[in-house]
């Protein structure tokens, strides 16, 4: 797998892999405070990250990941205004350059939807052989990465409840029609057959189509308008903001107060479920929330440090614990 753009391009076996790996990097990092099979497995490569809209996790855990295994990082923040695109230069011309200066992964967040097929599609008209594109969030498309490290959270939490994978309800709430995270997430939650529950108002319902890919794939699912409907079924949660940035006038003043998670909420919420979001938070979960054990959205964030360890890895084909 060259360019990384869309959670489409992985299958069961590719992501089991995956989260073993992540989950030996983690405890590497964690009980054996890091060590040199880790830290000088990449040295050579240097990774740019490219980011056209704000970011503080993909951004900053993509480049600690790099760090941590190596990797010389150069970056380029709020690009839209302090790169050659604010005086009209293409994406595509943007990435040849980039990459013809030898760029061996490009991490790329882009306001436009496709942006990272683009890029991709660039490097190989141009013959850019060694050039990785990474999709860090692609407008209201995709955001693959963070799909990763969604579902590697909750193959970890389940594992440590004893859950398996296969057939969890899933309740996905909030602004599903802007989020491009949950449109991911979806993709890979249909390979283990989980049963997903969309809640959200009907102005921001997820896409028709992935309703239709659920359909096409026999994936049960239902859309819901309220939150005591899916909550107490759930295994998992997974609770995301209003993306008012993307929204028209006409729905940037909406009141979503019926659709936050506090403390009332947590009492019909079951006691061996998680509670998840893709940061950042605004309002939608209480922080009074937060210290409730099954608030997993800062151990989340934490396990896309893991997951991009293990991706960057995976590019090149290594694997320091392989026996
Ligand atoms: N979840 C996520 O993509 O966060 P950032 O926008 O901070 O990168």
């Amino acid at each position: 797998m060259r360019h990384i753009v869309e959670s489409q391009q992985f299958n069961r076996e590719r992501l089991l892999y995956l989260f073993e790996l992540a989950n030996e990097v983690r405890t590497t990092l964690i009980i054996r405070n890091g060590d040199r099979r880790l830290s000088e497995l990449l040295i050579g490569k240097v990774m740019c990250t490219l980011f056209y809209e704000p970011s503080t996790r993909t951004r900053v855990s993509f480049e600690m990941a790099a760090h941590r295994l190596g990797m010389r990082v150069i970056t380029t923040e709020a690009a839209e205004q302090f790169s050659s695109a604010a005086k009209g230069e293409t994406l595509s011309d943007t990435i040849r350059i980039i990459g013809g200066y030898g760029a061996d992964v490009i991490v790329l967040r882009h306001k436009q939807e496709g942006a990272s097929k683009e890029a991709a599609a660039t490097c190989e008209r141009c013959g850019l052989k060694d050039t990785h594109i990474v999709n860090a969030g692609d407008g209201k498309g995709q955001h693959p990465t963070q799909a990763l490290l969604d579902l590697f959270t909750i193959w970890l939490e389940m594992r440590e409840r004893g859950i398996s994978l296969d057939g969890l309800t899933v309740a996905i709430g909030g602004d599903l029609k802007h989020g491009r995270t949950v449109r991911s997430l979806a993709y890979l939650l249909k390979l283990w057959k989980a049963k997903m529950i969309f809640v959200s108002p009907p102005e921001l319902a997820i896409g028709e189509d992935i309703k239709q890919h659920l359909t096409d794939h026999g994936i049960e699912f239902r859309e819901e308008t309220d939150l005591i409907s899916a909550l107490p079924v759930a295994n998992v949660i997974y609770w995301t903001r209003a993306q008012r940035e993307r929204m028209g006038a006409e729905l940037r003043g909406m009141n979503l107060d019926d659709f936050v998670i506090g403390p009332k909420e947590l009492d019909i919420i079951r006691r061996d479920a998680i509670i998840m979001h893709p940061l950042p938070r605004v309002d939608e979960i209480a922080a009074a929330v937060d210290e409730d054990p099954r608030a997993a959205y800062f151990r989340q964030a934490v396990n896309g440090l893991y997951i991009r360890m293990a991706l960057l890895l995976d590019l090149y084909r290594l694997n320091p614990f392989a026996p």
